[in-house]
């Protein structure tokens, strides 16, 4: 036996594919030896262990440690006596002695008795890409933090990701970090949009992103158009529901006449006005819409197959939202008449009323769009996609979450939209120039009970948007809530700390079988500390992510105020400012 090297671990004594269990050597002290000054945790799940194999080193991560005595198998025990310690760890691929380049996968398996050392650092940075203009840092490794730890931007936008962990674990920090990083260093253009659902990425990214927010001021308010929508749509948005059949035909006809006259009498559009269907984007008044279908429902005539016979007593007004008035109808088939349509669209129309007053609801009613010109939707996307700035934050903070989801929908619907259009070669947001967008709280927007705008808009990128150049990140605190469909897709996983069972084998199920080990230690994850997985990492990787500087608002309340003596609590501003968002509103 030659002389013990310092990396020496231990030897091969079982393999089994590429599960490997390797006896320690009974002359390491612990399983942290220390190397150069530096302690190596070999006993770490997760760490690297390199087995020399000629030209090649074998790369293997632990996946267990044991003693024999205590842990029952899956060492075999006649050749592991009692008091045996050992480590199972499973290889993932080589490198190349000459070339120190890494590649997946194994050429040759090891033999019984080989010798396995403890991967230096040098040997780790062979096998983690540095951070470059292709691969952007997140973080170091967790068993030797001298390894930076970079993922490849490419797949990580276009092929898209999740972040997951649980409320606290470090999501927000982690992809504000990221973010930075995007902005900070070699993609000044960028081209991310950030749905923010709780406003706490305005306060990391103030200088590199564009922030716009549902209840912001006038240049800082975030507008979504209804009439951007299809007819269904808009109906759902703000009646809530599409009512029946022939309402929906009734809606759907209204709309489409009203598309038509805009289209007609705008300069700015050159339509054919047999193209514009009821889904076409073009402006068009809602309230007049409104009453008429209004109006129908409440018709009453002197002879119902004569509509001139209509009762009409007041026409109603469309911009105040006032309904027309009808004489009523009188009893068992006497005069006035039921008009043909008389009560057939039951209280959508009311409905829709209401919706149209709605404050929460006005940022759906901006910007109406002049026949004059401009296209108001190309100011609105610049808005979204936050202009020249690399980072658009868009903060639905305040908004109640089914307003928050319809506009959301919207959004990302024409961002899809405009991006499956961009033509190649051109400036545009798509295959030129691809687009991020990072969804907080993903869960909503995909779980069943979500609106099925948002739902289908998040699922079509999910499936269709790498063709397009549209990557989404999706972050959640509740994996588990999150379609197999839309977690298939993801590239990428960062999962931070996990401590519900559902969330964690969701996320068991999403990794690699090769790294079990690493997912069991889901629950004991430290804030801000990741297992990443998938197309942008060579390996399956334990990480502490890097901190985010500024941070996001998402810093826990401190207590202090408790501790005072003379605690006042003024409610007052606070209920100013709530009064001030409803009366800005309803003007
Ligand atoms: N990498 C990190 N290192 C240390 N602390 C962190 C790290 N990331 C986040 N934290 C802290 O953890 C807390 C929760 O972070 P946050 O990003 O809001 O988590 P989440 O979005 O998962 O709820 C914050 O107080 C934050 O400062
Ligand atoms: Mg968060």
């Amino acid at each position: 036996m030659s002389t013990r090297q310092e990396t020496f671990v231990g030897r091969v004594k079982h393999v089994l594919g590429s599960q490997i269990t390797v006896e320690l050597d009974p002359g390491l002290a612990g399983i942290a030896p220390i190397y150069r000054g530096q302690l190596q945790q070999i006993g770490q799940i997760g760490s690297l262990v390199r087995l020399p194999q000629g030209m090649v080193d074998l790369i293997a991560t632990v996946t267990l440690v044991g003693i024999s005595e205590l842990t029952p198998g899956p060492g075999p025990q006649d050749l592991s006596p009692a008091g045996e310690r050992w480590l199972q760890v499973q290889l993932l691929g080589e490198v190349d002695k000459g070339t120190k380049q890494f590649r997946r996968g194994v050429g040759s398996y090891p033999g019984l008795d080989d010798p396995v050392h403890f991967a230096r650092t040098e040997e780790l940075q062979a096998v983690y890409p540095h951070p470059s203009t292709s691969h952007i840092r997140v973080g170091r490794l967790s068993a030797s933090e001298a390894v930076p730890v970079a993922l490849d931007v490419n797949k990580l936008v276009v092929r898209h990701s999740a972040v997951v962990g649980s409320t606290g674990s470090g999501k927000t920090s982690a992809v504000a970090s990221l973010l930075q990083n995007f902005a900070q260093g070699h993609w000044p253009a960028a081209n991310i949009v950030v749905i923010d659902s709780h406003g706490e990425y305005s306060h990391a990214l103030a200088n590199h992103a564009s922030v716009k927010s549902v209840l912001g001021g006038e240049n800082e308010r975030l507008n979504v158009p209804y009439w951007a929508l299809p007819a269904e749509d808009i109906l759902r948005a703000f009646a809530g529901s599409t009512g029946g059949p022939t309402t929906q035909k009734t809606w759907s006809t209204l709309v489409a006449e009203a598309r038509r006259q805009f289209s007609f009498a705008a300069s700015w559009l050159h339509l054919d006005p047999d193209a514009i269907t009821a889904d076409t984007p073009v402006p068009f008044d809602i309230y007049e819409v409104w009453l008429r279908l209004d109006s129908e429902n409440r018709e009453t005539r002197r002879a119902k197959g004569d509509a001139l016979s209509a009762c009409i007593e007041t026409t109603g007004d469309a911009a105040t939202l006032t309904p027309a008035r009808y004489t009523p109808h009188g009893p068992a088939g006497s005069p006035p008449m039921q008009g043909p349509c008389f009560g057939l669209h039951g209280n959508t129309p009311e409905l829709l009323r209401l919706g149209l007053l709605d404050p929460r609801l006005a940022f759906l009613r901006e910007p109406s769009g002049t026949i004059d010109g401009p296209d108001p939707l190309v100011a609105a996307v610049d808005a979204w996609i936050g202009g020249i700035r690399p980072v658009s934050v868009l903060d639905f903070n305040g908004v109640p979450d089914t307003a928050a989801e319809l506009a959301i929908g919207v959004i990302l619907k024409l961002l899809f939209d405009v991006a499956i259009r961009t033509p190649n070669g051109t400036e545009g947001i798509g295959r030129p120039s691809p687009i991020l967008v990072v969804l907080e709280e993903a869960h909503r927007y995909l779980g069943d009970k979500a609106a099925p705008i948002a739902r289908d808009a998040v699922n079509r990128i999910a499936r269709e948007g790498r063709k397009y150049g549209v990557g989404l990140m999706l972050v959640t605190q509740r994996p588990s809530d999150l379609p197999d469909t839309a977690m298939a897709q993801c590239g990428t996983i960062i999962a931070l700390r996990l401590s519900n069972s559902a969330d964690q084998s969701k996320i068991r199920t999403a990794l690699p079988d090769t790294v079990a080990g690493l997912a069991e230690t889901l629950p004991s994850l430290r804030t801000g500390e990741a297992i990443i997985s998938g197309e942008a990492l060579v390996l399956p990787t334990r990480a502490l992510l890097n901190r985010p500087d500024p941070l996001p608002l998402a810093e826990d309340p401190s207590l202090d105020a408790w501790r005072s003596l003379c605690g006042t609590r003024d409610v007052r501003p606070a209920l100013a400012k709530w009064r001030g968002i409803y009366e800005q509103e309803t003007k």
